[in-house]
C-alpha cells in the first residue's frame, strides 16, 4: 500500500498532518505533494515546522492565480509526479482548488481517490468550493464523511453506501493534540496586550466577503457598530488576500481593530479558546470555534457546515449588523449570568485520521450501521 498525500493550502496542511503523522507511525508508504496554493511563509512553512511534517517530496510551486490558471497547473505538474510514484490511493482533504485538481489527476490516471471531508454542501454554486466540493466527491472510491449530515448527502446525490464512511473530522485531531501544547507554549495574548474573554477575533477570506469593495466595507461596518456597544478590541489575524483588497481598494482601518498577520496555529489556537466571541467566514474556525467552547457568528449568509449551528454554538448573519448584534447580546448575556459553552462535538473524537488509515488498509466494508460517528 503506498499513499499520495495531497497539501495546497493552510488548512489543508493542518487537517491532513494527522494523517501524515499516522501513516509515519504505522510504516506506511507515502509521499506528499504540495501545490504551493499558498506559499507565504505563515500560510504554509510556518504549520509544517509547528506540525512537526516532513517537508513535502514534491512542490508543484504554483502560486496564486487565475482558477483555471491554478487548477490547470497543478494538474499538469502533479500526472508526472502520480505515473512515476504510482500510489495505491491519494488523499485529498477539503474544498480548494488544489483538491479538485489533485483528485481530477488521479482520477483520469485511474488512481483511487480518498476525499477527506466528504459531503459538505452550502448548496451556493457562487462559491468556488463548492463546485470543487462536488465533483471532488463524484471523483471518489473513499468518502470520508464527517457525520450523518453528510453520509446522507452522498447517498441522495447517488454516490454508492460502501464508498461512504461516516468518520469525523480530523479538524478534532489537530485541535486535541495541540491544545496543550499551544496553552504550554503560546504567549500570542501577553504579546498582543490582550485578557483572555476580554476581546473578539475576526477572520474574514471569502471572495464573496472581500474581493468586492462595498462589501467589505459592509464587513467594516459590522465591525463598527459591534465595537460602539461592547468597546472590546477586535483582532484580526488577516488573510493574505483581504490584505491584498483592504490596500487596492485603499481603505482605512479603525484602531480598535487589531490588525496582525496570519499567525501560526499553536498561536491561533490560543486566540480562539481565549476570544470572547469569534466572528469569522472560514469553514475550519466555525469548527474549531464549537469544539473550543466560544460563540461563533459566521459572516455568511450559508454554511457547509450546519452542526455547529445545530448544537447552537454558530449563528449566520452574512454581513448584517442587526443580526450580529442580536446574537452577540444572546450569547454575552448567557455568559454574564454565568453560563459556560460545552456544546456536543459533531465533529470527531480526535482518531479520525487513525479510522480513515484502518479503512484504507483494511478495506473495511461500510454500511450506516458500521459508521463511526
Ligand atoms: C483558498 C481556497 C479557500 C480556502 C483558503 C484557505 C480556493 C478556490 N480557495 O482561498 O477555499 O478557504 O484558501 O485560506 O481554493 N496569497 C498570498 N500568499 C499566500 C497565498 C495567497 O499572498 O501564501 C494572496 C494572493 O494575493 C492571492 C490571494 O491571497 O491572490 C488568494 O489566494 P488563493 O489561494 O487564490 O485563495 P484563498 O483566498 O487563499
Ligand atoms: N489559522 C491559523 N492562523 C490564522 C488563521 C487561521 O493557524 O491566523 C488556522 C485555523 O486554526 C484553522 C485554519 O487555519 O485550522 C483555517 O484556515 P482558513 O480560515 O484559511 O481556511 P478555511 O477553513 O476557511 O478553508
Amino acid at each position: 500500500m503506498k499513499i499520495g498525500i495531497i497539501v495546497g493550502t493552510r488548512p489543508e496542511i493542518i487537517k491532513m498532518a494527522p494523517v501524515i503523522r499516522e501513516c509515519k507511525k504505522r510504516g506506511i508508504a507515502h509521499f506528499i505533494i504540495h501545490s504551493n496554493q499558498h506559499y507565504s511563509q505563515e500560510m504554509d512553512s510556518i504549520f509544517f515546522k509547528e506540525l512537526e511534517l516532513p517537508a513535502p517530496d514534491y512542490n508543484l510551486g504554483v502560486g496564486s492565480g487565475l482558477h483555471s490558471n491554478q487548477t490547470g497547473n497543478i494538474l499538469i505538474k502533479m500526472e508526472p509526479i502520480l505515473l512515476q510514484e504510482k500510489p495505491d490511493i491519494v488523499l485529498v482533504q477539503g474544498d480548494t482548488n488544489t483538491v479538485l485538481a489533485g483528485a481530477l489527476a488521479a482520477s483520469k490516471l485511474d488512481i483511487k481517490v480518498g476525499h477527506i471531508e466528504a459531503g459538505l454542501r452550502s448548496y451556493d454554486r457562487s462559491m468556488p468550493e463548492e463546485t470543487n466540493r462536488i465533483l471532488t466527491d463524484h471523483m471518489s472510491e473513499y468518502l470520508f464523511a464527517v457525520g450523518p449530515n453528510q453520509h446522507a448527502i452522498l447517498a441522495k446525490e447517488g454516490l454508492e453506501s460502501d464508498k461512504i464512511f461516516t468518520v469525523g473530522n480530523t479538524v478534532s485531531d489537530s485541535l486535541f493534540q495541540h491544545l496543550e501544547i499551544s496553552a504550554n507554549t503560546s504567549t500570542i495574548l501577553a504579546d498582543l496586550g490582550v485578557s483572555s474573554k476580554a476581546f473578539f477575533l475576526v477572520t474574514a477570506h471569502r471572495a464573496s466577503n472581500v474581493d468586492v469593495s462595498a462589501n467589505l466595507l459592509e464587513l467594516l461596518a459590522l465591525f463598527d457598530k459591534l465595537h460602539a456597544k461592547y468597546s472590546q478590541t477586535i483582532v484580526w489575524p488577516i488573510h493574505p488576500r483581504t490584505q491584498a483588497k483592504l490596500k487596492e481598494f485603499d481603505i482605512e482601518l479603525p484602531s480598535y481593530l487589531k490588525l496582525i498577520p496570519p499567525i501560526g496555529y499553536l498561536d491561533f489556537i490560543q486566540l480562539q479558546k481565549h476570544a470572547q466571541l469569534i466572528l469569522t467566514d472560514s469553514g475550519g474556525i466555525q469548527e474549531e470555534a464549537c469544539l473550543l467552547g466560544v460563540p461563533c457568528i459566521t459572516l455568511r449568509d450559508n454554511t457547509e457546515r450546519p452542526e455547529s449551528i445545530e448544537v447552537g454554538a454558530n449563528v449566520l448573519v452574512g454581513r448584517n449588523a442587526d443580526k450580529a448584534l442580536a446574537a452577540a447580546d444572546k450569547w454575552l448575556s448567557a455568559e454574564a449570568s454565568g453560563e459556560s459553552f460545552n456544546w456536543k462535538n459533531p465533529f470527531g473524537d480526535g482518531h479520525v485520521a487513525e479510522l480513515i488509515l484502518d479503512i484504507i488498509t483494511n478495506n473495511t466494508p461500510n454500511t450506516l450501521d458500521q459508521d463511526i460517528v
